[in-house]
């Protein structure tokens, strides 16, 4: 019997951070239950090549699935099309702001809205410092509508020594909220 991977989109804007990004597909592409579907923006692709030194086809190579920006006909554009959620990862300030207020011009904001209409789970990794009052006014927004805020803040207290650790310990916890396996991502605290 054929049984369906679960699909998780992975959507890549023009914040700061493309690493978040590349470690999510990197960690979906070891999980043999999980489909990656991902999308990336123009200044995405920007700040892929500047931050990373990597091209759309070398990310592409990275998901399961790929999706143009603009293909607002793609599968996951409908809530017909079932998936566990999406993750956008880093989040600009104009697609949180495009979240906030349901619009929907390009698929990355539309695939948010309408996992949010089908009240299926959104991360966003919001990058920014500091917040401007539009920026913590969207961010409440998309709270109210149940999605959820998970900024790139490094924790200290796992004492991690370089800069991938503290990457992994966002990712981990991020894809644990979807129930991606995680282990070895990150250190739960266990108490003193
Ligand atoms: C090197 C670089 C870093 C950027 N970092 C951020 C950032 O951390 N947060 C942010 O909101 N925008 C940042 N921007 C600006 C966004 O890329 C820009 O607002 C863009 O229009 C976002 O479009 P998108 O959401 O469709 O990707 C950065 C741009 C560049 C070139």
């Amino acid at each position: 019997m054929h049984t369906q991977k679960k699909r998780l989109v992975i959507a890549m804007t023009g914040a700061t951070g493309a690493i978040y990004g590349v470690r999510m597909l990197q960690v979906l592409q070891q999980q043999a239950d999980w489909e990656s579907h991902l999308i990336i923006s123009s200044a995405g692709l920007v700040n892929l090549k500047y931050e990373l030194d990597m091209s759309r086809s070398d990310l592409y190579a990275l998901a399961d699935v790929t999706h143009g920006i603009d293909d607002i006909a793609a599968s996951i554009a409908s809530g017909s099309f079932k998936t566990a959620g999406v993750i956008i990862a880093p989040c600009s300030m104009k697609t949180l702001a495009a979240i906030a207020h349901g619009f929907g011009d390009n698929l990355i904001s539309r695939s948010a809205d309408v996992a949010l209409k089908e009240r299926r789970r959104v991360v966003i990794m919001p990058r920014e410092t500091p917040l401007n009052l539009a920026h913590i006014r969207n961010m409440a927004s998309v709270t109210e509508m149940g999605g959820i805020i998970f900024p790139p803040m490094p924790a200290f207290y796992n004492k991690s020594n370089s800069i991938m650790a503290m990457v992994d310990e966002g990712v981990g916890r991020v894809l644990d909220m979807f129930g991606v396996d995680v282990e070895g991502l990150f250190t739960p605290w266990k108490g003193l």
